[in-house]
């Protein structure tokens, strides 16, 4: 059994839908989760043996969602060391837009840059696409879940 922090960017609701899907995904697997629709830079450093898992839309041209904005600026700011965090990443988007699935991509590099260890690329999802984000993200994460976990 692992521990999941999940933190969401949305502006319309998508992604936090997402988030109960997922959650509902790995609690089949016998794994926990806390969800996290205002996040914060202390929800992923007060856990840190949790795998953060990001779900974010891109709103604006290429923006990150208002609700995940101060998250984003206590990264900047802070410049913690994650270092122990591992982390996986969905971004919500439409190719329509100049800058596709741009908010997730920001978060990552970010994370990155202050040493977290991504366990995969991210993933983007095409909202215009036919198949329903939760089908594609849980396509994309089920054989994850699957082979791994750490106690
Ligand atoms: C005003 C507006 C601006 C958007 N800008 C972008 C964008 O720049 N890039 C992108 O990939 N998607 C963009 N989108 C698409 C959203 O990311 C997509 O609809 C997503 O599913 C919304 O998720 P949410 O309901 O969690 O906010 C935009 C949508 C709206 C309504």
């Amino acid at each position: 059994m692992a521990h999941f922090t999940l933190l969401v960017g949305s502006t319309l609701g998508s992604a936090e839908d997402l988030a109960d899907d997922l959650a509902l995904l790995l609690q089949k697997y016998g794994h926990q989760e806390v969800i996290h629709t205002s996040p914060q830079l202390d929800h992923i450093l007060i856990k840190p043996q949790h795998y953060l898992l990001l779900i974010c839309s891109t709103h604006g041209a290429g923006d990150l969602p208002d609700n995940i904005e101060p998250f984003y600026q206590q990264l900047l700011e802070q410049q913690p060391d994650l270092s122990g965090v591992k982390y996986l990443a969905i971004g919500l988007g439409d190719s329509a837009y100049d800058i596709f699935c741009g908010a997730i991509k920001t978060l990552a590099k970010q994370l990155d840059k202050l040493g977290a260890t991504a366990i995969c690329d991210p993933l983007t999802i095409d909202v215009s696409l036919e198949d329903p984000p939760e089908v594609i993200a849980s396509q994309w994460l089920d054989p994850w879940l699957k082979k791994r976990v750490d106690p």
